[in-house]
């Protein structure tokens, strides 16, 4: 996930410093997006200029937070700071890193060549990079940087180099570029040849625009049918008041003194203008002479676009965060989207092939092996637990899960002939690292599971695979957990694509992943009854979480974050280990969350339940929709849809996100930043 933010003024006089404000104040209120580089261009100096028009544009890109490209900016002597420049359109940019480590090299705006005749800002992942990237190299244009993003300004270049006449605008280069784009975007180009016009476009990425005018300052009115796209005016709901024959055509003399703002989402624009219009997929929105126009690439006849200029009433903070609370409640809700940028570009649903291009080199060594170790910290050591069974039953290869630090308090064995996943959101974890430095010195074939590229971790391990869940903000960690369990399951996917015996069963995942973020939405809407339980158990001192096979590790999870934001004791407890000593805990008031799947401990788990049954407990159970033998014994039921059984821990974790969420709420304390605890653990 990055941040885009671009400010574009027509016939409004801001000095050069003022855009440089501007860009960089947009920045930082994007910057939770992604914030291991950031980069802006500007036009350079109209009287230092000499070849196309007059006009130049200069880049400016930094290493680390925009903090460091803010003192940057002021470094440039040739950029006049107290120039006035009536028309300028400026863009920058916050990443973080999916291709490539966090560098000036690889960080945004991206440029055709080094005149900048095109540059462009992205947002998302473009899937088919290499073989545009193959393409152009061949027709002899180079590269710079390691990123997906490069190939479209490249790609711009090589449109514009070889359009048939002059009359070719902008806005249909854009277009030609994005048909042959592949994967998620949005996108703004700049070009010295079209200086002051600004081309903006998404698929799958959100965008939106921000316009104040001297109209605006008029009249509440918006134009309307303006150029090919008709605005009407909205309150936060799109078309929820549209009003398409009483508003008024912008004449003119209206348009001069205009200002736009394009963004990744509203924090950067609200405090300019409470006016936006959020593009769709496929629009693309050229301003041109102070005037915006959208319209659908591949329009249908008859197809008429409407867009709505609606008015946001909300604070920045309540934009930062969504409607939500806390940071952590967002990324709760986010993972229907961030399970589909793991697999995005890695799953074909049409052929079932999966493919993880940082491990496809080392496909052969891997398969080889004598085991896989898998090694992690907290959640991300838990994601390695719940995904270890199908590990195990895909690879046909030994699989030990490891906590790190235990790891290298017994000196384990290491032989050359291993492989070792090292599993962790930060990529930065002392002891994650460290165990990775010792299997190392091993011999050990070295693969980082991570959701930040360029972390140690990334660096020090000889390949690996990237989650892409998008920065992860709450300290508990979340959506990193549903997606590192996607990514390691892709792998043992991808491991036994030649199996033949396995194919039904490879099969039936692929499709349980295709299906997950919709049974994922479906789970976030039992957020209220959650809410309600969480109402009942928020003064108890203890609460057990217990299950076993596949959900195993969601009680292991669940109880972490419930001990770790609501500061309650908490357990995950292995049902087949009950009678083993847990059982004397049981009593009426002791409150137990059981998980109760229909998978191959069904008939287990109702045991374990009637034991506790036995002894007066009051089970708060987890089970799959319609369960009437699991309901019947309830105390509450918490129903989820049901999936493959190596898929549900990933359903039914969700319920015990929202739950410790609800509970640190309701006892009074800061959901994203509990007490003695950080997100990024890099001491021992
Ligand atoms: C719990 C949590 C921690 C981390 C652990 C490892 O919510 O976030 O348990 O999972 O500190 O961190 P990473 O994954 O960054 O190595």
């Amino acid at each position: 996930m990055c941040g885009i933010f671009a400010y574009l003024n027509y016939q409004v006089p801001r000095t050069r410093k003022e855009i440089f404000e501007m860009l960089v104040k947009g920045l930082q209120r994007l910057e939770y997006r992604g914030y291991d580089s950031a980069g802006v261009a500007v036009d350079g100096s109209k009287k230092t200029a000499t070849d196309i028009n007059g006009n130049t544009i200069c880049l400016i890109k930094k290493q680390g937070k925009v903090k460091a490209l803010d003192e940057e900016l002021y470094k440039k002597d040739s950029l006049d700071l107290d120039e006035e420049l009536y028309t300028h359109f400026g863009l920058a940019h916050t990443r973080w890193a999916t291709h490539g480590e966090p560098s000036a090299v690889n960080s945004h705006p991206h440029r055709s060549d080094k005149d900048n005749e095109f540059v462009v800002i992205h947002n998302g992942i473009i899937t088919n990079y290499k073989e545009l990237k193959k393409y152009l190299i061949s027709q002899g244009y180079e590269f710079e940087s390691e990123t997906d993003t490069e190939v479209i300004p490249k790609l711009i270049k090589y449109v514009y180099d070889n359009r048939e006449s002059d009359t070719v605008s902008f806005s249909m280069l854009v277009e030609r570029v994005i048909k042959q784009l592949e994967g998620a975007f949005a996108l703004v180009f700049k070009s010295r040849h079209f200086p002051g016009e600004a081309v903006s476009t998404r698929r799958g990425s959100p965008l939106l625009i921000g316009v104040r005018s001297k109209f605006e300052l008029l009249t509440e009115q918006i134009p309307v049918q303006y150029n090919s796209v008709h605005f009407k005016e909205g309150v936060q709901e799109m078309n929820s008041h549209n009003r398409p024959d009483s508003s008024t055509a912008l004449d003119s003399e209206d348009t001069s003194a205009v200002e736009y703002f394009f963004a990744s989402d509203a924090s950067a624009i609200i405090e300019h203008t409470n006016k936006v219009l959020y593009l769709e997929d496929d629009d693309v929105a050229v301003v041109k002479e102070g005037k915006l126009s959208i319209h659908r690439m591949n329009r249908q006849a008859g197809e008429d676009p409407i867009r709505a200029i609606q008015t946001l009433q909300m604070e920045l903070q309540q934009i930062m965060k969504g409607n939500f609370d806390a940071f952590m409640q967002k990324e709760i809700f986010e993972q229907p989207e961030s399970v589909v940028n793991t697999m995005r570009g890695r799953i074909c649903f049409d052929t079932n092939n999966v493919v993880l291009g940082g491990l496809k080199d080392h496909l052969k060594e891997i398969k080889r092996c004598r085991r896989l170790i898998m090694i992690g910290c907290g959640t991300s050591f838990h994601a390695a637990v719940a995904t270890r069974q199908i590990l195990e039953e895909l690879t046909e290869l030994p699989v030990m899960v490891e906590l790190a630090s235990d790891f290298l308090d017994r000196y384990t064995p290491v032989f050359r002939d291993d492989v070792c996943f090292f599993i962790s959101q930060s990529g930065e974890t002392a002891d994650t690292l460290m165990a990775l430095r010792y299997c190392k010195e091993h011999g050990a074939l070295t693969v980082g599971i991570t959701n930040t590229v360029g972390s140690s971790i990334c660096r020090e391990t000889d390949c690996g695979v990237h989650i892409n869940a998008g920065p992860e903000i709450g300290v508990a960690s979340t959506k990193a957990y549903t997606s590192q369990f996607v990514a390691l399951t892709m792998f043992s996917l991808m491991m036994s694509e030649d199996k033949l015996s396995l194919q039904k069963r490879r099969l039936d995942i692929i499709n349980g992943l295709r299906m997950l973020p919709e049974l994922i939405r479906k789970v976030l809407a039992l957020d209220e009854k959650i809410k309600s339980i969480a109402n009942e158990l928020y003064e108890q001192r203890s609460l057990l979480v217990m299950g076993r096979g596949f959900n195993y590790a969601t009680c292991l999870e669940g109880a972490l974050k419930i001990k770790e934001i609501t500061y309650m004791h908490s357990e995950g407890i292995l049902a087949g280990e009950l009678k083993h000593g847990p059982l004397a805990l049981i009593d009426k008031d002791m409150p137990v969350i059981m998980l109760i799947m229909k998978d191959g401990c069904y008939t287990k788990c109702h045991n374990a339940l009637q034991q506790i049954k036995a002894r007066s407990g009051r089970p708060i159970i987890i089970c799959c929709q319609d369960d009437y033998e699991a309901i019947k014994n309830a105390y509450q039921t918490i129903e989820l849809p049901q999936t493959v059984d190596c898929l549900q821990g990933i359903l039914s974790v969700i319920p015990l996100q929202l739950l410790s969420f609800h509970l640190a709420v309701l006892r009074g304390f800061d959901v994203d930043c509990p007490r003695n605890l950080a997100k990024s653990v890099t001491v021992e």
